[in-house]
């Protein structure tokens, strides 16, 4: 019984780039939207990624001199692999296993960030993560979020997993109290090895928190 559970447990693509250090499981380029809002930020601002994966966003952060960087996965291997390419590169951040669902906040933050990751668990914890988050952001603070919607069908890869796909628009009615600096709704094609070419449809949000 415990092999046919074993079996039937389906391991996500990533995990297996996550294993190996010469992979590179989705890009070793930061995200293009943090690269553009990066200039809100100063070197001090304490900075938290959910879903990290293997960390391109964090490590490029560490290596512009931020110095207060939190980063978790759910994934020990893609944690792992971080904290070997910190060593590598010669940065330090605070890598973590964790898992948003039952995350809880212990600090406050002036960066959060999460991409690709909130629609892999159920909508009411990706909901209940980002309320939290915002409680837990300083005042001017700033988040940028990007989740899959349904407005194209979860492609085979991601189907298993992807159990929160969002409404198009519904991550910005939870931002309604504060200053939306970008929303994008669009759809991009996607590629991985052994998955045909495929689509997904996204939200992209970075959001400011008013100053009392
Ligand atoms: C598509 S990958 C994106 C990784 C990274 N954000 C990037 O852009 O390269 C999704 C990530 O979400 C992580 N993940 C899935 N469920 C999670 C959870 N409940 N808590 C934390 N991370 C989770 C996976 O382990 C995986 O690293």
């Amino acid at each position: 019984m415990e092999e046919k559970n074993k079996e039937e447990k389906k391991i996500p693509f990533w995990e297996e780039a996550y294993q190996n250090l010469g992979d590179v499981a989705f890009s070793s380029k930061p995200n293009a939207t943090l690269r553009e809002f990066e200039h809100l930020f100063h070197k001090q601002s304490a900075v938290l990624e959910a879903g990290c994966g293997e960390g391109q966003n964090v490590l490029y952060l560490a290596r512009q001199g931020y110095s207060d960087i939190d980063a978790f996965d759910l994934s020990e291997n893609g944690i792992a692999k971080l904290k070997r390419l910190c060593g590598i590169q010669g940065v330090e951040l605070h890598a973590f296993v964790a898992d948003l669902t039952k995350y809880r906040f212990e600090r406050k933050y002036d960066v959060v960030m999460s991409f690709g990751t909130l629609h892999f668990v159920e909508k009411e914890d990706w909901k209940a993560f980002i309320r939290h988050a915002k409680e837990n952001t300083s005042q001017g603070g700033i988040h940028i979020m990007q989740i899959f919607t349904d407005a194209v069908p979860a492609s085979e890869d991601i189907a298993p997993f992807a159990v929160g796909l969002a409404k198009d628009g519904e991550i910005r009615e939870l931002y309604r109290d504060w200053e939306i600096l970008q929303f994008k709704s669009y759809v991009f094609e996607d590629e991985h090895p052994n998955v045909p070419r495929h689509l997904h449809a996204s939200n992209k949000i970075v959001a400011r928190k008013f100053k009392i």
